[in-house]
This record gives structure tokens, sequence and C-alpha cells, in this order.
């Protein structure tokens, strides 16, 4: 059966934790519960009370895949500069940001990342965004090449607060309103 995207509910928490551990531990990336993954112990005050959107695709009753929408006001700045808001680099003219994009690696090159991709935009533009935000270690670069391919565009770069300080790209997808 092929995944189906679907909106998170409870009792997805613990696969939506394990497709986004896997790939840490893929990467020898370092894993935080309580600090830098916080938000995917508790999808409901992070992401669905916030007003966010979270989905997750599910294979064969297995979650495989998870991405997340996040709305906010538009950033000040020129649109697809860097600004500042406190201490971290975002790109200037966002309102809206694709988060914790992460498929299992058993269920890659399907076109199940292209799919999580376009579900976050699509939704996006419904609500009427007009610029997407993305942050993405410089190290994945799978992702990448899917970004380009919805027309994000690299605008900065910068120094995660992972754990692991990862550098990261920032990029830049402009939304048309639907
Ligand atoms: C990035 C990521 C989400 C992509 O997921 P995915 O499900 O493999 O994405 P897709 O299948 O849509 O596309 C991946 C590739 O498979 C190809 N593909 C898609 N369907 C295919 C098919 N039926 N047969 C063969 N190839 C196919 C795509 O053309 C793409 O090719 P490319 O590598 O040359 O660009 C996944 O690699 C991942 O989780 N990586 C680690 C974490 C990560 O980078 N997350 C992003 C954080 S910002």
């Amino acid at each position: 059966m092929p995944a189906i995207i679907r909106p998170w509910r409870p009792e997805d928490t613990p696969g939506a934790v394990h497709v986004v551990k896997s790939v840490f531990d893929e990467y020898g990336f370092t894993w935080e519960e309580s600090g830098y993954h916080a938000d995917l112990y508790d999808i409901q005050s992070h992401y669905i009370d916030a007003d966010h959107e979270f989905w997750v695709a599910e294979e064969d009753r297995r979650i495989v895949g998870t991405v997340a929408l996040e709305t906010f006001p538009r950033l000040p700045g020129e649109l697809g500069s860097v600004t500042r808001v406190g201490s971290q680099p975002r790109v200037a003219g966002a309102d809206c940001s694709l988060e914790r994009l992460y498929v299992l690696k058993e269920a890659r090159r399907t076109g199940l990342g292209g799919n999580l991709v376009r579900t976050v935009l699509e939704r996006a533009a419904q609500r009427h965004k007009t610029a997407l935000e993305m942050w993405s270690d410089k190290r994945f670069g799978d992702a990448h090449r899917l970004y380009a391919r919805f027309g994000a565009e690299v605008v900065g770069e910068r120094i995660c607060h992972d754990p692991d300080q990862s550098p990261e790209w920032g990029l830049l997808v402009r939304l048309a309103a639907t």
C-alpha cells in the first residue's frame, strides 16, 4: 500500500518520534528529548494549539514520514534577505516555515518526500501565506535537490541552535495564493 499523508493524531507521537530519531541516528546527530526535539513529544501544544499543523505519512499502519507547517506574522525586512529575530538568523519577509521533514530510509525514493513538501506548500497557500522559509542542515543534500524542484532559493546560512551546532542553508519559497 502506498503511504497516505494525514494530519497528526495523538497516538502517532511514538511513530513520529521514531521517524525523526531514526534519521538523526542515521546521520550520527545528537538526540535531545527535552531540548531541541521536545516539540516532537508534545505536538499538541507546540503545533496544534499554536495554530501550526503537523502531518504524518502512514504506510501499512506504520508512521514512515513527518512534516510540519508553522505560521507567523511576516518577518521584517526585504523578502529574500536574512534578518535576525532574537539571536536567530531568519528569512526576511517569510510568514510561514516548513519544519520536521523526515522520511524513514526504507520509505525513500518513491515520491513521499515530495508529497510531504507539496502538502505543506498547498496548505500554506490555502492559508494565504506568501513566503515560506526553510532552514536545512547543509549535509542533507537529498532534501536540497527536492526543495529546488519546488522553486526554493538559497538565501542565507546560519549555525543552528541544535546540540551539534549544525551549519544550515536558509531557503525561501515564494507561494502563489489560491
Ligand atoms: C529529503 C527526504 C525527506 C526526501 O524523501 P523521499 O521520500 O526520498 O523524497 P522523494 O522520493 O520525493 O524524492 C527523492 C528522490 O527520489 C526520486 N524518486 C521519486 N520517486 C521515485 C520513483 N518512483 N522511482 C525512482 N526514484 C524516485 C526523486 O526524483 C528524488 O531524486 P533525487 O535524489 O535525484 O533528487 C529524505 O531523503 C530524508 O528524510 N532525508 C533525511 C532528512 C532530511 O534531509 N530532511 C530534510 C530536513 S530539512
